[in-house]
């Protein structure tokens, strides 16, 4: 089908206060607009358009918490008062159509219910993962400058309490904009100290608060944005508009995941991340399915069959998660064995994502399921994915270590660094011709430049993934690595530029380098090296370990920085730059050359020694 008809099409299955008649602008690029003369809302588009329809008594919420022992459930109807009464408790602090709404919340239905509240009174919400710690927050803050921040008293980790609200307090303090008011969820397992005159209890707020009513909005006014990790330490916010994400999410779920409405789909991830946004909270509110939040973990919550116990027991359809999931359930248990406990008949596919599938994991998966294993490639930036096997349009050809073709709207080409074709089958950037579809993003948050610099200046009329891939010779696109600084620990994007600026405000740090090394449960994990000043007396192991307590207070826990060593001088090339492909190499114990360019091999032989050490 032509691009413009499909997509058209799709828009006719969604609902607008005002239908388009325009279905894409593209007189700006690469500032595509589609639908922009549309006016629609996307909560009423995710909840009030089900009960119209009569599907309020239908789950739209399973809330599944094996951390609490708690379990509850939302039918559309629930949520509909819920989302109308908290969007009216926003509105009475004073958010209104255009104002950011930052949220930084455990995996609760509580984080949904406040993204769809923002949506239904037009605000635009940004939900920042509670993994990150308050400096991360804090950048966020000052970015997007929230009128109201939506958090809780704590989030449980297996092992240990998250305190969110001292966290909050200090990103609060420590950015230079400061919010009118927080909004606080009380959990039973603590109960944070509110701030007078800023903080207010969630539960007296929402039980008090008039319920609203969804506000038109334009197709192509922004619904959130979402920071994700660039190459320097200043997140980039990746906006996305509400016309295109409804209309592309819709589809997706039906021709993408094949999901009728009523069927259960469950995207293990976390609200935080854009597969949260769009597969936990969006796609299948969208279209009429009963979505599953899990405050837990594939494995030790309580043990490997977690993910199986929750298909089982909601009669999940599709599960969505990133493989690292999977090489923790098969890394502790093997052979499958808790499998075995429980009923999985009604789990028709398992869709992966967020890194590069590895095929051990993808074949193992499909051994022990006996259903179709899906990877598929995509990123915060485009919001849904750029290559699947489309399960609503075809049979799956799956191809391990390839996450499938182009899905319809995007035509992804292989450019070498001269910005020409390479040959069928040959390694290059992977980019995609303009226009990108509806629901990609539209720009970055108060930052045309940088949108149109970081994605469409290297190669003009295509946007540069930032991944490096070939295609064989059956369309089939393989995703190999990143061609930036960006890593990904166990499918969460994380920026090495981002550790050395927070290294690098260590007193005795000199200079820093933080590289990605493979690691068999989490894809990567970084490895610092640091080179001290002259004249530093401290030991070097406590040296190491104040940099390892720095990057986890800066960036968070989801760094996993554990590694960290000091070293007597960086491997650099002639010109200056670090040899970080070859640190790379040696810290995985890969075989590796002498860079022609390097101005003192010694020190390649310097660095080989240490890492023997810390590994
Ligand atoms: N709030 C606060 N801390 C958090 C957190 C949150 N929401 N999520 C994770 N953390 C902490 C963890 O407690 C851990 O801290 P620690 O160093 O004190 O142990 C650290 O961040 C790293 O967490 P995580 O990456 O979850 O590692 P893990 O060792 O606890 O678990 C896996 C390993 C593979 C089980 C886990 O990474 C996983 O389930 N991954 C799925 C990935 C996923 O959902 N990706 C989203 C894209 S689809
Ligand atoms: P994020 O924006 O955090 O979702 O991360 C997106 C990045 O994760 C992509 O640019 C890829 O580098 C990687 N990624 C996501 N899905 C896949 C996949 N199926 N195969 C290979 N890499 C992937």
């Amino acid at each position: 089908m032509d691009n413009i008809e499909r997509w058209k099409s799709a828009a006719e299955n969604i609902a607008w206060y005002k239908a388009p008649d325009i279905v894409l602008d593209d007189s700006n690029p690469p500032f595509s607009r589609w639908f922009p003369d549309g006016v629609t809302n996307a909560c009423y588009n995710a909840v009030d358009i089900h009960v119209e329809q009569g599907r309020g008594e239908q789950l739209a919420v399973i809330f599944d918490s094996p951390v609490t022992d708690v379990k509850s459930q939302l039918t559309y109807a629930d949520l509909q008062e819920l989302v109308a009464k908290a969007a009216g408790a926003f509105a009475r602090r004073g958010v209104t159509k255009g104002d950011r709404v930052i949220i930084y919340m455990p995996m609760v239905p509580e984080a949904l219910i406040a993204m769809l509240a923002c949506a239904r009174i037009g605000a635009i919400h940004s939900v920042v993962f509670g993994g990150f710690a308050s400096n991360e927050l804090a950048k966020r803050i000052d970015d997007a400058k929230p009128k109201l921040i939506i958090s809780a008293s704590c989030g449980l980790e297996p092992a240990r309490i998250v305190e969110y609200k001292p966290l909050l307090d200090e990103a609060i303090e420590l950015a230079s904009y400061k919010p009118q008011a927080c909004i606080i969820l009380q959990r039973a397992e603590m109960q944070a100290d509110l701030n007078e005159n800023r903080d207010f209890d969630w539960n007296e707020t929402i039980a008090s608060a008039r319920p609203v009513d969804c506000v038109p909005v334009n197709a192509n006014d922004p619904l959130y944005i979402l920071y994700t990790s660039g190459t320097t330490g200043q997140p980039k916010g990746v906006v996305r508009d509400t016309g295109g994400t409804i209309v592309s999410l819709k589809w997706s779920m039906a021709n993408i995941y094949n999901v009728k409405p009523g069927d259960v789909y469950w995207a293990a991830s976390d609200v935080g991340w854009v597969v949260g946004h769009s597969y936990i909270v969006y796609g299948p509110l969208f279209n009429g399915n009963t979505t599953v939040i899990y405050e837990g973990k594939p494995v030790g919550t309580p043990d490997p069959g977690a993910f199986w116990r929750v298909v089982s027991e909601y009669q999940v359809k599709v599960l969505f998660t990133a493989p690292t999931a999977f090489r923790a359930i098969k890394k502790e248990d093997p052979t499958g064995e808790y499998l075995q406990s429980y009923d999985l008949t009604c789990l028709q596919s398992l869709f992966l994502a967020g890194e590069r599938c590895d095929p051990s994991t993808l074949e193992w998966a499909t051994e022990k399921l006996q259903i179709p294993v899906i990877d598929h490639w995509w990123q915060t930036e485009t919001g849904w994915s750029i290559c699947a096997n489309c399960l609503g349009l075809e049979t799956p050809n799956i191809v391990v270590g390839s996450p499938g073709k182009p899905v319809p709207g995007y035509q992804v080409q292989v450019l070498s660094d001269h910005g020409g074709k390479v040959k069928e089958g040959e390694i290059g950037s992977l980019v995609v011709k303009l226009p990108l579809p509806p629901g990609t993003f539209t720009t970055l948050w108060q930052a045309d430049a940088r949108y149109c610099e970081a994605y469409f200046g290297r190669f003009p009329g295509y946007y540069e993934t930032g991944d490096a891939g070939y295609i064989d010779d059956n369309g089939n696109v393989f995703v190999m690595s990143r061609t930036d600084d960006v890593i990904n620990v166990a499918g969460h994007r994380l920026s090495t530029g981002a550790f050395e600026e927070v290294l690098a405000t260590h007193p005795d740090v000199a200079e820093c380098a933080v590289v990605g090394i493979d690691d068999a449960l989490k894809g990567q994990l970084p490895l610092g090296l640091l080179v001290l000043n002259a004249g530093v007396l401290k030991p070097h192991k406590e040296i190491e370990v104040e940099a390892i307590q720095l990057v986890r207070d800066a960036i968070g826990p989801i760094a996993a920085f554990k590694f960290c060593m000091v070293v007597n001088r960086l491997p650099k090339t002639r010109s200056g730059k670090i040899l970080r492909a070859t640190i790379k190499k040696i810290a995985e114990g890969k075989p590796w050359v002498i860079p022609a360019t390097i101005d003192d091999a010694a020190i390649l032989d310097e660095i080989e020694a240490s890492i023997k050490n810390i590994t």
